[in-house]
């Protein structure tokens, strides 16, 4: 059962003058992710292909996924009015493609592939709780929060079954490390870049990865506050099985702000050396 539908969202209540210019093109790029939940689905079906519970549970959790996409979608459609997210979200598919044929977990154990699948919750949640709080478009701001509780429950449901499965893998805590910290790097991969090729660049554009998510990334990290990376680093170190509190969960929640802001303005300086990001540059760096 969802816990809230694409009709729930009061539509009615969007405001164009509210809109912040600098999310749009997040919000585009984040339904091209979400909005690939079905084939997420599809390979989790094949990796935990006799474990009917979670089976049931994956499809559950891709149909949220799904509404995620086209919530921000319309969104972004209501922002901009003459994007196309079916267009843009065809050309992704055509593009980015899943291990679908996958009869095993890419993480090597299935305790791994929710450990990764943790990992992409903690980033949701954090994501579009700082959206939410950025934002001062209602629509967008009411999207944000429901979105973030779906991802808050997905990190619940994932660990669970994680639990469970680690009770009979028993995978060390060295590898659980560094699968989690695998996982987290490769948000600055080709899934994200390529949305927002798909979601914010003209078609016959040449992908470029590396542009792609320095526009992708130095935008993104803009939002976030320490509190989010504050719970988001608890709720790495809980999947990976060490306490959230105490000195180590502090310790490891200053050393990711400070990795945040580093990486940010690496970012910020690539973007500054790219055409057309003049405005975005200097938005930020008057902050
Ligand atoms: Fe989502
Ligand atoms: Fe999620």
């Amino acid at each position: 059962m969802k816990h809230w539908r694409i009709d729930d969202v009061a539509w009615d209540r969007f405001d164009a003058a509210k809109v912040d210019r600098e999310l749009v093109p997040l919000v585009k790029a984040a339904a091209m992710v979400e909005r690939n939940g079905t084939d997420y689905a599809v390979y989790l079906n094949r990796v935990f292909a006799d474990d009917p519970d979670f089976r049931q549970a994956a499809d559950y959790w891709a149909d949220e996924e799904v509404q995620h996409g086209d919530a921000l979608g319309r969104w972004a459609m209501l922002a901009d009015p003459g994007w196309d997210y079916s267009a843009a979200f065809a050309r992704y598919r055509a593009g980015y493609k899943l291990p679908l044929e996958a009869t095993a977990s890419v993480r090597g154990s299935r305790t791994g592939e929710l450990i990764a699948r943790c990992m992409v919750e903690t980033g949701t949640s954090s994501y579009y709780s700082a959206l939410a709080e950025a934002t001062q478009e209602p629509v967008l701001k009411q999207i944000c929060k429901n979105i973030a509780a779906d991802e808050f429950r997905h990190y619940k449901l994932f660990y669970d079954h994680m639990r469970r499965y680690l009770k009979r893998e028993n995978i060390g805590l060295a590898r659980r490390l560094r699968i989690a910290l695998g996982r987290i790097g490769e948000s600055e991969d080709d899934e994200l870049a390529f949305a927002w090729h798909c979601g914010n660049q003209a078609e016959g554009r040449r992908f470029v990865r590396s542009d792609c998510t320095a526009a992708y990334m130095a935008r993104a990290m803009r939002f976030y506050r320490f509190r989010h990376v504050e719970r988001g680093v608890g709720m790495v170190l809980k999947a990976v099985g060490v306490k959230p509190r105490g000195r180590i969960g502090g310790m490891a929640a200053k050393f990711a702000w400070r990795l945040l802001q580093w990486r940010r303005r690496r970012y910020l300086r690539q973007l500054g050396g790219m055409p057309g990001a003049g405005a975005a540059v200097a938005a930020q760096a008057a902050e």
